[in-house]
């Protein structure tokens, strides 16, 4: 097969080179399209653009593959911890001994916040959703960490990723007893990452002792949610960064992307959809015709990828996740049945076979959320949580490779000169 590629213009004619990915995939590098040519592409929402070349996660659509630095999503979460998961992503090899008890150490160091901010946490009305709660306090954080990463300095951005993987489950603790009405727990270094976590959000008393079976759950699901390569919250992160706004600003912007329903906000809609149904009788039926019917905006929430045309590898780890959970756990919600009969009729639904619609990682996550005791306001927060190293190892990728400015063409389709 030719390396190149050619586009046709009339009696012109211009090759452009074909790159290949590490997996085989190809594609075409259009970068000086434009100059030689004259002209642009045109492709909304992106579902054929590349818009980097990254080494972080690896995924499939076709095969259901997903691997981040080249190790699959079922051996990380099956094997390992979360903060296990975030060296890997964040400083591409997974840690030795020596390694993991270093970061660990550093993050129980770097584990409070200034006092200032739980005054702008309090501040906020009570009914506040706990997504824009997240996304304000994180954009606080920059204020109490003024200066700008200096990326390539090993040491300054080992700090500010030790600074983000410390204070970001203390706000989402914090944001977690704040709509509960639940006074704050600090941190304690006594507890591993994922403990620490667990215990300042649900601690009630002095002999609190982690659960492992809701330990061992949310290692799953924040790992599940750790990366994702260019999805909608990832690549504002890099847009924003592009402009070489700091790493929280853009963090912070990635957290306003994942609030869509359309995106992480799918799992609080899940839910809302599967109590939906639950009321209304656990008619799945009527549901899946809402869902084929194009005169209704009804969609199945927590089905459909832009990318996984087969399965999400995810979602299988999830739902076997969400049945062991409540077993263990001896808890019985009804809307897991309805999510199953839910997942059944819709495989067996010609509209949903012929478009390849499965369901997305989305799916099962809120019902593992709902038996931990996380309230459904809250499950993009988790969401959030398990994305930020992901989002930090892709931030430093792009300053890194030192892309240029995210800055999209457009055809323009509006009047021409007017007079007035
Ligand atoms: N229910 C019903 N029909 C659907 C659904 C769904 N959940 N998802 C896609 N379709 C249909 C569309 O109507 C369209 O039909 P058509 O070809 O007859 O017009 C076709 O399938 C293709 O859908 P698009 O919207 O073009 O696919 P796109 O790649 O743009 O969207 C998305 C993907 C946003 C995930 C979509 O499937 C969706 O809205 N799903 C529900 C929301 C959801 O679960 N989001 C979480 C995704 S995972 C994540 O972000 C973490």
């Amino acid at each position: 097969m030719s390396d190149k590629v050619k586009i046709s213009l009339g009696k012109e004619s211009h090759e452009f080179p074909l790159i290949k990915g590490s997996e085989n995939e190809l594609g075409i590098d259009i970068k000086d399209l434009r100059s030689r040519t004259g002209l642009i592409t045109y492709d909304p929402g992106y579902k054929n653009t590349g818009s980097c070349i990254s080494d972080i996660t690896f995924l499939d659509g076709e095969k259901g593959i997903l691997r981040y630095r080249g190790y699959s999503i079922d051996d990380l979460a099956n094997n390992l911890t979360f903060l296990e998961v975030a060296y890997l992503l964040i400083w591409g090899e997974l840690p030795n001994q020596k390694e993991l008890s270093n970061i660990s150490n550093e993050i129980k160091k770097a584990s409070s916040i200034d006092k200032d901010l739980e005054q702008i946490l309090k501040s906020f009305p009570s009914k506040a959703h706990p997504m824009g709660i997240l996304c304000s306090l994180t954009s606080a954080l920059i204020s109490f960490n003024p200066s700008s990463v200096d990326v390539s300095s090993n040491e300054k951005m080992f700090r500010a990723s030790i600074e983000l993987m410390a204070k970001f489950p203390i706000l989402v603790s914090w944001v977690h007893r704040k709509i509960n009405g639940l006074s704050m727990n600090k941190s304690d270094s006594k507890f591993s990452y994922t403990e620490n976590l667990a215990q300042m959000m649900f601690k009630s008393s002095d002999d609190y002792k982690p659960n492992p079976i809701i330990i061992d759950a949310l290692d799953k699901l924040l790992i599940l949610h750790a990366d994702h390569e260019q999805n909608c919250s990832t690549s504002t992160v890099r847009i924003v960064g592009s402009s070489h706004a700091g790493m929280y600003a853009s963090i912070s912007a990635g957290i306003s992307a994942l609030w869509g329903p359309l995106h992480g906000g799918a799992n609080q809609a899940v839910i809302e959809m599967l109590e939906k149904i639950k009321a209304d009788g656990g008619n799945t039926k009527r549901y899946l015709e809402k869902a084929k019917d194009k005169n209704d905006p009804f969609r199945l929430m927590g089905f459909g990828h832009r990318v996984y045309k087969n399965f999400d590898p995810r979602a299988k780890i999830i739902k076997k996740t969400a049945d062991q959970v409540l077993t263990k756990l001896g808890i019985s919600d009804p809307v897991l049945d309805i999510a199953k009969a839910l997942e059944e009729e819709a495989l067996n639904d010609d509209y949903f076979i012929k478009r390849k619609l499965y369901p997305n990682v989305d799916f099962y996550s809120g019902i593992i959320y709902r038996a931990l005791g996380i309230p459904t306001e809250m499950f993009t927060v988790m969401f959030a949580l398990g994305r930020v190293p992901g989002w930090i190892a892709q931030w430093k990728e792009m300053r890194l490779n030192k892309e240029p400015i995210g800055r999209p063409r457009q055809i323009y389709k509006g009047h021409n000169l007017r007079s007035f």
